[in-house]
């Protein structure tokens, strides 16, 4: 009987030890060949083209019905919407403020947005924008951001975010002026790289000066892969990956952002965006939807004026594009959901070359320096998850923590839990399809790096470490690092 009892407890600790573990694999140890599946970074649904289309195919394990509402989903997310009133009503309610017309407008082909080129007029910021925000100024202000309702307490007159564009005869809110100091930098084997720190500044302000003390963050849009995938990563293996990095002594200690859910009315892990502000992709959607392009959906009712403040009154009493047969709102129900299973089903590219020796060697290089203590290589998701996210073995090179990357990144504007020097570890996954998809590349969270080199170069805070080993290595090693980047 004792010893009955004893292998049941033995045995619980172990299928307790099994699932605890068992959804996060054991790191790479050797490199003189590719792992198993390791060419499949979206496990099952990763597809095999690549191209300039590689960040807008279906998962290759969708169903043959959810193909065609993902074709459906796709044309909501290239949709150009105009302005109310309009005889399109099925695409009317835009603005009145807004960044852009469509999705795909700043998520250029399901890929990253990119830096305005030259100065507007000749190229706006279309698919960057600048969050805007304040510290909080009363008691009210502070303690509904202490309740962690709100990512932050938004410019009392132009909102959430710079719009710079409005409706005909508005005037926009303004637009961003930005200009870069070249900063040398030499490698160790002589190597000489330029970095550009951004300086931003705004340019005709429409609506009166900004309160003194506004904090700026800007970004430009994220690549739309595999994030569904994403979603389905279980909430005890991102815990545990934080839990494990503050146990070791490597100075890497990622923490996870906790974020109001708008579906369940409480604070949940933080996924998605450069600071993991938000938890869900239907919320991501739907926020894009209000504050991007003044649309209202299920999730955001009355977000039909879009970002318009108190102190915007013209804007507030714009027509809208509420219309009865859309539930009265702008963007109906149906439309969200085909939406959003876009959003949730764009494929993960297979990888190139994953049995390469140059790539192996990068392979080992990346793991040698650090990167994938941030970078962690694979998942298994969630067996609960959708049909084709369920259970999957997949390899998106984030741990969706938040990491203090130093100054020179910091943009010192927290958003929930992120403080102003925080930001979610980017996935790499597909990084190497991105000169294909964008025709040039732009990384980071503002584009400021104009290549993969630049973009590890900027690296400081809990991997300025990391950072150090790139510069102190020798040019082929770097070039085996670079070649294992491209291959993702
Ligand atoms: C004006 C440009 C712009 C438009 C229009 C836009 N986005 Fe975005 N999108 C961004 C930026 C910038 C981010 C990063 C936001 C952040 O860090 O909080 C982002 C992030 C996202 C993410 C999170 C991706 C990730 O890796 O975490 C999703 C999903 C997304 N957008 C979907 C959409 C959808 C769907 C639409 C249309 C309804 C849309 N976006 C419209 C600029 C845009
Ligand atoms: C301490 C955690 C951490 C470590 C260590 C780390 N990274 Fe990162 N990495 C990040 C974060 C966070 C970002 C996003 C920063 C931003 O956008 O400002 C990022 C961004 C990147 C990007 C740009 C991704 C994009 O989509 O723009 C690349 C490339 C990259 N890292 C490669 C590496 C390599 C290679 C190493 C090892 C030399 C490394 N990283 C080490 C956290 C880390």
């Amino acid at each position: 009987m004792h010893h009955y009892l004893f292998s049941l407890i033995f045995f619980a600790a172990l299928l307790g030890a099994v699932n605890t573990v068992a959804a996060v694999p054991e790191a790479a140890t050797d490199f003189s060949r590719a792992q198993l599946y390791e060419h499949l970074p979206g496990g099952a649904g990763s597809s095999g083209k690549r191209g300039k289309n590689a960040f807008l195919q279906p998962a290759a394990n969708l169903s043959f019905a959810n193909k065609l509402d993902f074709k459906i989903g796709e044309s909501i997310f290239a949709k150009f919407w105009v302005f109310s009133p309009s005889s399109t009503q099925a695409s009317d309610g835009l603005g009145p403020l807004h960044n852009a017309r469509s999705c795909m407008g700043c998520h250029i082909r399901g890929g990253r947005g990119h830096v305005p080129e030259g100065n507007w007029p000749i190229d706006n910021a279309i698919s960057m924008l600048m969050r805007l925000s304040i510290e909080p100024q009363n008691e009210q202000q502070r303690a509904l951001l202490a309740s962690g309702e709100v990512p932050f307490i938004a410019e009392p007159t132009y909102g959430a975010q710079l719009q710079d564009f409005a409706l005909q005869g508005m005037p926009a809110e303004g637009r961003i002026s930005i200009s870069y100091t070249e900063q040398p930098l030499t490698l160790a084997d002589g190597t000489l790289v330029s970095l550009r720190m951004p300086s931003y500044s705004l340019a005709d302000l429409n609506y009166g000066p900004l309160h003194p003390d506004t904090k700026f963050s800007v970004r430009i849009a994220n690549p739309m892969l595999g994030l569904g995938l994403l979603e389905a990563i279980s909430e005890r293996d991102i815990m545990s990956l934080a839990e494990a990095q503050e146990r070791s002594a490597e100075g890497i200690s990622g923490r996870p952002n906790r974020v109001w859910e708008h579906s369940s009315q409480s604070i949940v892990l933080g996924r998605f965006g450069w600071k993991a502000g938000s938890p869900s992709l239907n919320q991501q959607n739907s926020a894009a939807f209000a504050t991007d392009m003044g649309l209202s959906t299920p999730l955001f009712k009355d977000a039909y004026q879009g970002d318009c403040t108190v102190a915007q009154q013209q804007c507030l009493q714009a027509a809208d594009g509420r219309s009865a047969h859309l539930g009265g709102l702008e963007v109906a129900q149906q439309m969200s959901q085909m939406l959003d299973l876009f959003v949730r089903n764009i494929a993960v590219p297979k990888r190139r070359n994953v049995a390469d020796s140059q790539v192996l060697a990068g392979k080992k290089v990346f793991y040698d320096s650090g990167c994938a203590g941030c970078h962690q290589p694979s998942f298994i998701t969630e067996q609960d998850a959708a049909d084709e996210q369920a259970g999957q073995l997949i390899w998106p090179y984030t741990d969706l923590l938040l990491h203090d990357m130093g100054e020179g990144l910091a943009d010192h504007r927290p958003e929930f839990l992120a403080n102003g020097s925080e930001w979610r570890t980017a996935p790499l996954w597909g990084i190497g399809a991105t000169a294909a998809v964008s025709s040039k590349t732009e990384f980071l969270h503002d584009g400021r790096a104009r290549n993969l080199l630049e973009a590890i170069l900027w690296h400081g805070g809990e991997a300025a470490q990391s950072r150090d080993k790139i510069i102190n290595i020798d040019g082929s090693q770097r070039a085996a690092l670079l070649a294992f980047l491209e291959s993702l």
